[in-house]
């Protein structure tokens, strides 16, 4: 059974990949500023500041989930913060697994990222934060460290939740569609996808797509 350290999970990402893998029989470790409205059986619950408890929970794990978002007070922050939790994954030998935005994708192989384009006002903020994030990963990573930089579908959000099916695709950094065009994934599924490729690391270093 594998160590897994989820930040950010009391909230819609982190939250179902803490239900996942708890149901799977790992060891879980939530990290949260606040207390979740109801608590996952069997997940150990820690709280504070990501960069103040990181230092001592990342040592002894196997994988660390990095499930915040840049709203609110973490606005500007994520680059940094995740720099860090990179930082101690790195030097724990835990792998790294940042979870990002759609709009990070590309829409066709060369083609530039949809962040590269016309970006809705409402999402702009995030969707430039996350792509900073992206290419800090990318660029920036500790040579050692086993990263992985993944982009939920579409339409993926606390807003659309959706139910547990088991199914998903995984894509590279092109995104993918179903027949209608459209692009979904439920958050159980997509915590599921996560947990499947913690498991069974079939990628490294690169960036995924998680969609229907
Ligand atoms: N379609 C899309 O592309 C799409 C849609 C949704 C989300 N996303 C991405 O997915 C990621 C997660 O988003 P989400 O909607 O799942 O987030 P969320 O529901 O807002 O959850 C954020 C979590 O992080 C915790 N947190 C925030 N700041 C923290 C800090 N400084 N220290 C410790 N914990 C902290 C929150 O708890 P506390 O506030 O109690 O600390 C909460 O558990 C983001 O990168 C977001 O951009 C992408």
């Amino acid at each position: 059974m594998a160590k897994i350290i989820v930040f950010g999970g009391t909230g819609y990402t982190g939250g179902n990949v803490v239900r996942e893998a708890a149901s799977r029989g790992h060891e879980v470790v939530s990290v949260s500023r606040s207390e979740p409205q109801d608590r996952v059986e069997g997940v150990r619950y820690e709280f504070g500041d990501a960069t103040e408890i990181a230092k001592a929970l990342i040592p002894g794990a196997t994988a660390v989930v990095a499930a915040l978002a840049p709203r609110g007070d973490m606005a500007g922050r994520l680059v940094e913060v995740y720099g860090e939790l990179a930082r101690l994954s790195a030097a724990a030998g835990a792998r790294f697994l940042q979870v990002g935005g759609f709009s990070s994708l590309r829409p066709a192989e060369g083609a530039p990222r949809f962040v590269e384009g016309d970006v809705p006002e409402e999402y702009r903020a995030e969707a430039f934060e996350g792509e900073a994030t992206r290419v800090a990963l990318a660029d920036h990573a500790p040579a050692e460290l086993d990263w992985l930089f993944v982009s939920p579908a579409g339409s993926y959000g606390a807003w659309a939740a959706g139910e547990r099916t088991g199914a998903y695709r995984l894509g590279g950094e092109v995104a993918l569609f179903d027949a209608d065009g459209g692009s979904h994934i439920s958050g159980p599924d997509f915590a599921v996808a996560l947990l499947d490729e913690i498991e069974v690391p079939a990628h490294h270093r690169e960036h995924i797509g998680i969609a229907y």
